[in-house]
């Protein structure tokens, strides 16, 4: 007898649908919206000029000569596409010189290069962890990360954000459990731009027998003397086993890497399906994110990771003296604390944090708006970033704008979240 049950009926009946078709109606949708030329601190985007707080281009190198340069040499020399995997017929020497480039920056005695970020966070843990092991996460990880985890279909423990205890005590279960055991976490975290303390997570996997794996998708390039993330800002690189950074943010760019030993990287080459089974970043990409690199570990570096985390530092304190709540930078144990790139501004309930958004984005300034699953259940956040490239003449105009928007909005829609 035939099924009466269609598997598209979800597309119709999902709660987000009706959602969106509300939001639209209001015009208060914070998504897809087009950019009209390159992601700069001031963008062109649906026929207005806005300023740009919602992009993951920390250094501005998207801008950069150099890296559009890299990009086009690469072009020119191989053409638009490599039409296949890295495995079999995509592999390029930017590829490998990539691969070396990014090992040596980061100390590890290897790297590989997948197409996305996504992929290689899929590829690392969905080979390296298999249905025997036990995979421990914190919940405010990735979204790649969660994904990685279910391919391999390891035991997931996750542990509640940030909590050092939990963490504890799901690897004393995870030794009950029989297999291996990798903790996983993100260096910065994506939305509330928190940083994880590494320092007490290296001696806990220490203590337990866990490997440790890092994602440093907002941490490259941003954190550390080199750049080269919270694992170098920590000084804990050699306890740490794996690294995985994308070159979607710091590096203007597309892709992903793995890099830690070489048996390891090695095992990826030839078993990781996201790796094998997906055609080659293209030239372009890999052309710019080499390029970007290169500036990163050249003298400019320093300067430039300085001046991003100065802005942030900047449009932190000036949301905060407006009464915004703005996520703490993390504070560590000897008092001092750590900025990163993400100043997120809670805001709670979705749909205020959508009209938030709208009325920011028709005062002329753009942000990423962050609802469930991206952070928890009524933990709606503006999600503000800054690049190295913003002068101050720009942060204070989106300061002015914030302050305006507020007013208005508040007295419309009630009082927002405050620090106190
Ligand atoms: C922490 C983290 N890991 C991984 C990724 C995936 O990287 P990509 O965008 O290069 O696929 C992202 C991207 O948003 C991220 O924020």
């Amino acid at each position: 007898m035939p099924t009466s049950i269609d598997v598209f009926a979800k597309a119709r009946e999902n709660e987000r649908i009706e959602q969106l078709k509300a939001a639209r109606e209001l015009g208060a949708v914070p998504y897809f919206h087009v950019l009209e030329g390159p992601t700069l601190p001031v963008v062109e985007m649906e026929g207005m000029r806005r300023i740009m707080l919602g992009s993951n281009n920390y250094l501005g190198l998207t801008g950069d000569e150099r890296v559009r340069q890299g990009a086009i040499d690469a072009v020119n020399k191989y053409g638009t596409g490599l039409t296949g995997s890295r495995f079999l017929n995509g592999t390029i020497d930017l590829h490998l010189e990539l691969e070396h480039e990014l090992a040596q920056w980061l100390g590890t005695e290897d790297a590989l290069v997948f197409t996305t970020g996504h992929q290689a966070n899929l590829g690392a843990l969905g080979t390296l962890l298999g249905p025997g092991d036990t995979v421990i996460a914190d919940s405010g990880d990735h979204a790649s990360i969660l994904d990685g985890c279910i391919l391999s279909r390891a035991k997931l423990r996750p542990f509640r954000h940030g909590r050092m205890h939990l963490l504890e005590k799901a690897l004393d279960r995870a030794t009950g459990d029989g297999g291996g055991i990798l903790v996983v976490v993100d260096g910065v975290f994506s939305m509330e731009g928190d940083v994880a303390p590494l320092p007490e997570i290296v001696e806990l996997c220490a203590r337990y027998g866990a490997r440790l794996m890092v994602d440093e998708a907002h941490a490259l390039g941003v954190l550390g003397a080199r750049g080269a993330g919270t694992c170098e800002l920590f000084g804990v690189e050699d306890r740490v086993d794996l690294r995985m950074a994308t070159f979607s943010k710091s590096l203007a760019s597309c892709g992903g890497v793995i890099a830690g030993a070489a048996d390891v990287i090695e095992y990826l080459r030839i078993q990781s399906r996201p790796f094998m089974f997906t055609a080659a970043s293209v030239p372009a990409a890999v052309g710019a994110a080499l390029a970007a690199v290169r500036i990163c570990r050249s003298e400019e570096g320093p300067a430039l990771f300085a001046r991003v985390l100065d802005n942030a530092r900047y449009l932190h304190d000036g949301l905060t003296a407006l009464g915004f709540h703005v996520v703490e930078p993390t504070r560590l144990n000897d008092g001092s604390d750590v900025v990163t790139p993400v100043v997120p501004v809670l805001v709670g309930d979705d749909w205020k944090a959508a009209f938030l958004w709208k009325a920011l984005y028709e005062a002329g300034v753009f942000v990423n708006t962050a609802l469930h699953p991206a952070v928890p259940p009524a933990g709606a956040l503006l999600r503000t970033s800054v690049m190295a490239t913003h002068d101050r003449t720009t942060l204070d105009q989106a300061l002015e704008t914030f302050a305006q928007v507020k007013q208005a909005f508040e007295s419309e829609h009630g009082p927002l979240p405050s620090r106190q």
